[in-house]
Parts: C-alpha cells; sequence; structure tokens
C-alpha cells in the first residue's frame, strides 16, 4: 500500500513587512483584503497541528498544491522552502504553485527557483511543466495553471503546450501500469466564480476524458470536494481540501488534509480516502470521513457537463464504484 498525503493553501503567516513600494499595483488590493478578511481565516498554530498530524501518519509522500505565498512578496519564498524542508527532503514533497504563488508579475517566476527542488521532474534539473516524479507504483504529474493576473482576479490557465504534453504524459504512464495522480492548483471540474476559474479547464477535462487518470488532486477552494471528470474507463476522482491552515471558523471548512491509501495493481486500484481535519471545537485533528474509491467493478462513465452550483461534500457515494467506510483510522503502513 503507499500512502499519499494531499495538503493545499496553507497561506503561510504571518506575512511579512512589505514596503510601500512593495504593495503597489495589484497587492494592494490583496494587501488590503489580506488586513480585513483573508489574514484572519489562516493560523500558524492550525497548520502546526494540521502538519503534526499529517507526519504522524508516515505517509510515503506529500503533495502541495499551491498557495504556500499570499501575495508573492519576496520576503515569502525562504519561508515556505523552510515549510516544505520541515514536512520532508524533496524527494518525499511534490508542490505545484498557486496564483498566490506567482501573484505579481516581479515575482511570478521566484518560486521556480526558490522550490526548485520540490516541482522538477525526476528527469530534469529545472522546473518544467508538467514534470512527473514517479514513486513507487504510483506517478504524480505536476502542472501549473499560476499566473499573474489583474487585481481581484484569481483565475489560472494552463496553456495549450502543457496540455498537450500533459495527454502523452498520461498515455505513456497508463502503459507503464502507474497510478497517476495529477497535481493542480485550480480545480478542473464543476462550475466557478468568472475570476476564480481555470480559463482552460475544458481543455484539460478532454485529455482526461481521452486518456484517463487514477486521480485529480487540487486545492484554490479552501473546501474539501469531491467531483468526477469522465475518463476512457470510468469517472476520474476530482478531489479537493480546505486550506491547511484554516481556523474553526472558516465557512469553507476548519483546516484539514486528505490521505490516499493507494492499493491494487493497473485496472484494478483502488483508493481509500480519509479526510483528517480540525474538530469542531479547533482543539484536535481528526478523523473526519473515509470512503473508498474502485472497491468495486468500476461503474460505466458518468458524464458531467455542468457541475452543481452547491459543491458536494467528500461524503455520499454517489455511483457503484463507491462505498463509504465506518472503519475507524488506523496507523499508515509503509
Ligand atoms: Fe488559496
Amino acid at each position: 500500500m503507499f500512502v499519499l498525503a494531499h495538503l493545499s493553501d496553507p497561506h503561510l503567516v504571518p506575512l511579512p513587512e512589505a514596503s510601500l513600494a512593495e504593495l503597489m499595483g495589484k497587492r494592494a488590493t490583496g494587501y488590503f483584503n489580506w488586513r480585513v478578511r483573508r489574514g484572519g481565516r489562516h493560523r500558524s498554530d492550525v497548520l502546526e497541528r494540521v502538519v503534526g498530524d499529517l507526519l504522524a501518519q508516515t505517509p510515503h509522500h506529500i503533495a502541495v498544491t499551491g498557495d504556500l505565498a499570499n501575495l508573492s512578496l519576496a520576503a515569502e519564498f525562504a519561508p515556505a522552502r523552510a515549510f516544505l524542508a520541515r514536512l520532508a527532503p524533496p524527494e518525499h514533497v511534490t508542490v505545484v504553485p498557486g496564483n498566490h504563488d506567482a501573484y505579481v508579475r516581479a515575482e511570478a517566476l521566484t518560486h521556480l527557483s526558490a522550490w526548485r527542488e520540490y516541482l522538477s521532474g525526476d528527469a530534469a534539473e529545472e522546473p518544467r511543466f508538467p514534470f512527473v516524479r514517479k514513486r513507487g507504483p504510483v506517478a504524480l504529474i505536476g502542472l501549473s495553471t499560476a499566473l499573474p493576473t489583474l487585481p481581484l482576479s484569481s483565475a489560472g490557465r494552463l496553456g495549450r503546450a502543457q496540455i498537450e504534453a500533459l495527454a502523452g504524459m498520461l498515455a505513456d504512464l497508463q502503459t507503464e501500469g502507474l497510478f497517476r495522480v495529477v497535481l493542480i492548483h485550480h480545480p478542473p471540474a464543476g462550475r466557478r466564480a468568472f475570476h476564480k476559474r481555470l480559463i482552460d479547464a475544458a481543455a484539460f477535462r478532454a485529455a482526461i476524458a481521452e486518456h484517463g487518470a487514477e486521480l485529480v488532486l487540487h486545492g484554490h477552494d479552501h473546501r474539501a470536494s469531491l467531483l468526477e471528470i469522465a475518463g476512457p474507463r470510468g469517472p476520474v476522482p476530482v478531489v479537493g481540501v480546505p486550506s491547511a491552515s484554516a481556523t474553526a471558523d472558516d465557512p469553507r471548512g476548519r483546516g484539514g488534509y486528505n490521505l490516499y491509501r493507494i492499493a491494487g495493481r493497473p485496472g484494478a486500484w483502488q483508493v481509500e480516502i480519509e479526510r483528517r481535519g480540525l474538530d469542531a471545537a479547533g482543539n484536535n485533528v481528526v478523523v473526519l470521513e473515509q470512503l473508498t474509491l474502485g472497491a468495486e467493478p468500476a461503474a460505466p462513465i458518468v458524464a458531467r457537463p455542468a457541475a452543481p452550483k452547491r459543491r458536494p461534500k467528500v461524503s455520499a457515494a454517489r455511483t457503484p464504484a463507491r462505498r463509504r467506510t465506518a472503519k475507524r483510522s488506523r496507523p499508515a503502513r509503509r
């Protein structure tokens, strides 16, 4: 069994001091937003508890789907690197950037050098998207949707070249019989507000529809969610997690992360998803939910051209391929 942990959107605090010059342009609205609203929703003590619990599960690998930074201030990248180093050595941690990691043009590429070892493929010294890292039965494919946008926009884009390369990788990795996990910051399924959307989500979904994948993991929403993209052999799960540092009163979801226990073989994979996060009082990290995917024969392709406005939680089984489990947490085996 391979155990993969997935955390996202830590939005590390405290925000470093910024000069007036740094707060010009898009950062001005972002800074205001941070001071009046966003900043209060992320706490370092929550992140400490979440990370402590995650490390206690001894996952084989940790995926971080972006938004380590807040305004992409130059002074934010070194603390973010220290945060990653605390998780595990770079060979055990894979990162993809979020929109807050490339917030403004001046620092749009800083994450590539600052976090280089965490977002480079096995075959490359320098970060290049998409990249592939193979770990046991799992292939992690890292994508970048991060680009500087106009004020009040947090949209993302992959671009045609990245999607074409992704399609080729998915095909090759399937031939190798690997469990393909796609990491992407922006949610590629479901309907989103115009200013928050993944601009070329339809092209991404078309690549998945043709070549399939075993899991797509994302952040950005700061919510636990489970949607699907129709794949060639059945629905491909698309899973979102809350911000790892969200306070207990964040209406989108308390701080937490997911564990994926991956077992089986090509064509007959099983994945148990365990949601872990703060309890209602905000004191302890507990098991919030468990469900198993792929425990029964694959369901027919489920077309989901338009997602529901209300984003479903990771909860009810919606296809025959899913069944909820009532098991309690157990230690991850290595
Ligand atoms: Fe975020």
